[in-house]
């Protein structure tokens, strides 16, 4: 079996990315991991198609600087409208969080109905129904954004908070008298409302953690590439941002249940005129 050193490379939209980081870690505890949050413009859930992929694109120039194994696109709205456009302009395996959730919420309906919550932008796109209708064209579904949840996690709201409870009801009432056999948490901050969400849609909603599915579908990728770290090896985590380093820290707790300690700032800016880091990803410094 073959064994590949290099580190997987995960992008977000700003720190909502790190509950799939923690997914990763927990699947692949042996993958060094790269982690891009792209702070000084998120969100991208309420920006246009065309931003959003200008930005994903310079990013990922970014990152390859790195000689990733793979790139991560743990951004729901960066995977949505992004990656069909930029899978195939790059020289390296790609995973979004689309296809892995999509492929989970089929499997989960057993033909019952589906409902996606998610950003603006991603509802727009339209890619997690048309990529369920791929697993099975007879599965419906319904679609709703929930544009609050971003603020309400980034403010610290958690589950049993009032308001939080306030935006859930506002946003699912008509979803839940749909009856769903499955809600997708199609964005990188819903997870940290499931308790919530779940109470609200009552018993026998199977919720879909796309952080959970995207995580399944790298160590599959990687697996059937012969492509993972060797067993026992230390991953570490690497972070960079395009801004408010003590934010991204006092808020990572939250998402990744353990402080990062070490951050380092890139401006958006700056990444053209950046000298590519050699060897690889060797000289960067240590966050976790
Ligand atoms: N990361 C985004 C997503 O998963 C949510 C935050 C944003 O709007 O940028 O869709």
């Amino acid at each position: 079996m073959s064994i590949d050193h290099r580190p997987i490379a995960v992008f977000d939209s700003g720190l909502g990315g790190l509950t799939v980081v923690r997914a990763l870690r927990e699947r692949l505890p042996s993958e060094s991991l790269i982690y891009f949050g792209d702070t000084a413009r998120v969100p991208y859930g309420s920006k246009s198609a065309e931003a959003v992929t200008r930005f994903t694109r310079e990013i990922f120039h970014f990152l390859l600087r790195f000689e990733p194994k793979s790139i991560v696109v743990a951004c729901n709205t960066a995977s949505a409208v992004a990656v069909p456009e930029l899978a195939d302009e790059f020289d390296v395996p790609v995973v979004g969080t689309v296809e892995p959730g999509a492929a989970a919420a089929a499997e989960a309906a057993d033909g019952g109905l589906v409902a996606i919550l998610a950003t603006e932008a991603t509802i727009a796109s339209n890619q997690y129904r048309n990529a369920i209708n791929r697993c099975n064209p007879r599965i419906p579904v319904v679609q709703k954004a929930c544009p609050l949840f971003v603020p309400l996690v980034e403010e610290g709201r958690e589950d049993r908070d009032p308001v939080v409870r306030l935006a859930v009801a506002e946003y699912l009432e008509a979803v839940r008298r749909l009856r769903p056999a499955v809600a997708v948490l199609g964005c990188t901050h819903y997870p940290i409302l499931r308790g919530a969400i779940a109470e609200y849609l009552g018993e026998g909603v199977v919720l879909i953690d796309t952080a959970d599915a995207t995580s399944a579908a790298v160590a599959d990728l990687l697996d059937r590439a012969g492509a993972l770290s060797p067993d026992g090896a230390r991953g570490r985590l690497f972070c960079y941002v395009s801004d408010n380093t003590q934010r991204f820290q006092s808020l990572s707790t939250r998402f990744l249940g353990r402080t990062i300690t070490d951050v380092v700032r890139i401006c958006p800016e700056e990444f053209a005129i950046l000298q590519p880091p050699e060897p690889a990803h060797a000289r960067l410094r240590v966050s976790v």
